[in-house]
């Protein structure tokens, strides 16, 4: 598979089979992540990989707390508000997959909690005192990851929904207090048969998204 077919290809998958990842394909899969660009290679990424056992307790705790109306908080904050057009887009989003899926809201809401059934979750970490710009950083990571991994035929669902009891991680994973959880991204293999795997969420076209000139 070439890197465009790999593009492609990759998507959110929201419901994977129980099928386990292996271990030295996890590390294969983060050996070639690693080749991501970051600001001066400042790497500023640390990634705890919870599969097995250890995923199945971070989950029940998840599941505890939400039963427990234990509030949900993340370590970089949700925002407080979305420019229009964006919104709009996510409206696109949850009316695309009603369209698709019966009952949407309530799957979408139970797939989120249960880690869309993953056998393995890689979280992201990285230290407090970094800004914005590492963030980025991190972005880069996570789609060399999805990539590494849609190369190898397995599905991978990126979601802030894996990280929001960050004490929960701490504890789990032995994430030190002056990391801050970032991000979640789910690997496995798709459950190619549940309805919400038959969605494909839509790009803009692109003469609406970039400004081109100096090419007429
Ligand atoms: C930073 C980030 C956070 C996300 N969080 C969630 C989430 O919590 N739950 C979820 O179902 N999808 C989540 N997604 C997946 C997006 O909804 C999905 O990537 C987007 O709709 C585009 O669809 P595609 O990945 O299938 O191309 C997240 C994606 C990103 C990049």
């Amino acid at each position: 598979m070439n890197v465009k077919e790999a593009l492609y290809t990759r998507r959110a998958c929201r419901a994977f089979k129980s099928d386990q990842v292996d271990r030295d394909t996890i590390i294969d899969i983060l050996n070639n992540a690693q080749q991501a660009p970051s600001w001066a290679n400042t790497q500023p990424w640390e990634i705890f990989v919870a599969g097995g056992d250890a995923l199945k307790r971070i989950n029940q705790a998840y599941l505890d707390n939400t039963k427990n109306h234990v509030p949900t908080s993340l370590d970089i904050p949700r925002p407080t508000s979305w420019p229009e057009a964006a919104n709009e887009r996510m409206k696109e989003l949850m009316s695309g997959v009603s369209v698709l899926v019966d009952n949407a809201d309530k799957l979408f809401g139970e797939l989120n909690l249960k880690f869309f059934y993953a056998p393995t979750v890689i979280f992201l970490c990285m230290d407090k005192s970094l800004t914005p710009w590492s963030m980025f950083d991190l972005g880069a990571l996570s789609q060399s990851i999805m990539l590494a991994a849609t190369e190898r035929g397995l599905a991978t669902m990126p979601a802030v929904e894996l990280v929001h009891y960050p004490e929960v991680l701490r504890s789990q994973l032995d994430i030190s207090d002056n990391l801050s959880v970032v991000f979640g991204i789910a690997i496995g293999y798709a459950d190619e048969q549940h309805p919400m795997n038959k969605f494909k969420a839509t790009r803009r076209p692109i003469s609406e998204v970039a400004v081109i000139k100096g090419f007429e």
